[in-house]
């Protein structure tokens, strides 16, 4: 992936009828002013993805899944195989602090996806983050070592990664500035190793007010923007920081 583009992705996560899934995405489309490098995608539950597809086909609102199966195809009632997100995304979040705690995804099961998504060519949003207990006890950079290692190996650079604390997730506590650039310095670094310049995400209680502030960090190339992505007038203010930097 190219690093010179600002991805801001909006995680609607398990919210929003049909309808008002549908509602929110046209009030996004008719005011959104498409910016020079700038990508702009939503992600809202597998059932909306039909719909939102065929609406935004020619748009330059992006499309992302929130999850898939780690496995292609099978006996697995309930799951939603790569396969059948084929031409309904282009995106794919992967490895949510909330899939890995409530739903015990494990590392391994995680990369899984990472490389069915790779193959398929559609592009996995990896997600990782620490919890506030492996900060406190001086596990922060081993913890995001031990969720990448299973897909540092890739060769294919289609992928961006999300920095998400865990312990910012819903809660309206932000890390600081310093804090989120020393670790996306860390992940550059880490990355760079690898020979990979993937675009390095944060997320955690964005919001309009702290989005100019964060796309100003070094490293960061975007936001993944969930309870503030919910409200168009909100999503379009984090979308506009973009162009404010820029000016
Ligand atoms: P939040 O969620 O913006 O509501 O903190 C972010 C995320 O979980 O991706």
């Amino acid at each position: 992936m190219i690093t010179t583009k600002t991805y801001i992705v909006g995680n609607w996560k398990m919210n929003l009828s049909h309808q008002e899934a549908m509602d929110l995405m046209h009030n996004l489309q008719a005011n959104y002013q498409p910016q020079p490098n700038c990508e702009v995608v939503i992600a809202p539950q597998f059932p909306m993805l039909f719909s939102l597809s065929q609406t935004l086909k020619t748009s330059p609102i992006k499309i992302s899944a929130q999850n898939c199966a780690s496995e292609l195809t099978g006996a697995y009632t309930g799951e939603v195989s790569a396969n059948a997100l084929l031409g309904l995304c282009d995106y794919c979040i992967i490895g949510h602090s909330e899939r890995r705690n409530i739903f015990q995804e494990s590392p391994q099961n995680v990369a899984k996806k990472f490389f069915l998504l790779q193959d398929l060519g559609i592009i996995p949003i990896f997600c990782i983050g620490e919890s506030l207990q492996q900060r406190a006890s001086g596990m922060l950079e081993s913890t995001l070592i031990a969720q990448l290692e299973p897909i540092l190996h890739t060769k294919n650079t289609n992928f961006i990664i999300a920095y998400e604390p865990v312990w910012a997730i819903g809660t309206g506590k932000i890390a600081t500035s310093e804090q989120i650039a020393s670790i996306h310095l860390f992940l550059s670094n880490l990355l760079a190793k690898k020979q990979h310049s993937t675009p390095i995400l944060y997320g955690g209680s964005v919001k309009a007010a702290n989005s100019q502030e964060l796309l100003q960090i070094n490293n960061l190339h975007g936001l993944l923007v969930g309870g503030a992505s919910l409200k168009a007038t909100e999503f379009l203010e984090i979308i506009k920081t973009h162009k404010n930097n820029n000016e």
